[in-house]
């Protein structure tokens, strides 16, 4: 899991390319005149299909690593690898075709598109590739989370959990190699919470999408298979089922 520099060609040859790979990324930002260190030369190699949990208190880097898993953002030193490609590496429209192809996100806000119904929610990132088939897919979609039937609900008329729902739905209709999930049950009571981290569980286990969680919950993080705690801004411990 944690990948040293020498020991990258052999991690290759006997587990496959990482779909996400950090090699020694620090990430600063600026505040108030200030640098802050908020990744600090870590690396770390995600495979096909695992279900990682990143955990460490607030402030110990973990938006910073999903938003450079994403491409959402670039490191400030090293390389973060998708699926091969570094992200530093793409034009403008590389990064719109990764973002959209390989990426999706769920946000502890859920992020909807208030004026869209749950359905045009899901649509959407079909929509702007281009697919002629959004509709039927984002209605299976809808279906598997369960909300068959709440297709044409504004989200204001939906309750958190489902709010949710519809953003796994809409995070996963094209099929994405990475689910990124920034504290998806942090706004969400324990019967809400308990689905979403079931479907998320499904997800890795049946459509084998590598997916990277960060949560302040150890319930939460018990779901995954890999536990990786940060601490100010470096992989601290990796437990690994
Ligand atoms: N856009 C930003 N501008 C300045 N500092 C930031 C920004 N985003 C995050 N930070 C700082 O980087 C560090 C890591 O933040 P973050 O990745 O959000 O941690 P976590 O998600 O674990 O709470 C913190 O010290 C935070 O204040
Ligand atoms: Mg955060």
């Amino acid at each position: 899991m944690e990948m040293k520099p020498e020991s990258r060609s052999s991690a290759t040859l006997t587990a496959g390319m990482p779909v996400v790979s950090f090699q020694a990324v620090s990430k600063d930002y600026l505040a108030d005149g200030q640098k802050v260190r908020a990744l600090d030369n870590l690396s770390l190699g995600i495979e096909e299909g695992e279900f990682v949990a990143l955990v460490g208190r607030s402030g110990c880097g973990k938006s910073t690593l999903l938003n450079l898993a994403g491409a959402m953002d670039f490191p400030t030193s090293g390389r973060v690898l998708l699926d091969g490609t570094p992200t530093s590496s793409l034009n403008d429209s590389g990064l719109t075709c990764i973002r959209r192809e390989k990426v999706g996100f769920i946000f502890q806000s859920f992020q909807l598109l208030p004026t869209l119904s749950a359905i045009e929610n899901v649509e959407l990132p079909l929509l702007l590739a281009g697919s002629p088939t959004g509709r039927t897919a984002a209605r299976e979609m809808l279906g598997w989370v369960e909300l068959a039937g709440c297709e044409d609900r504004m989200p204001h008329q939906l309750s958190g959990g489902q709010m949710q729902r519809v953003a796994i739905a809409r995070a996963l209709v094209h099929s994405p190699r990475v689910l990124l999930a920034d504290e998806p049950t942090g706004n969400l009571d324990t019967t809400s919470g308990d689905m979403i981290l079931n479907l998320l569980r499904r997800i890795a286990t049946e459509h084998k999408t590598t997916t990277l969680m960060a949560t302040h919950s150890l319930e939460a993080a018990a779901m995954a298979d890999t536990i990786v705690r940060l601490r100010d801004g470096r992989v601290e411990e990796v437990l690994r089922r």
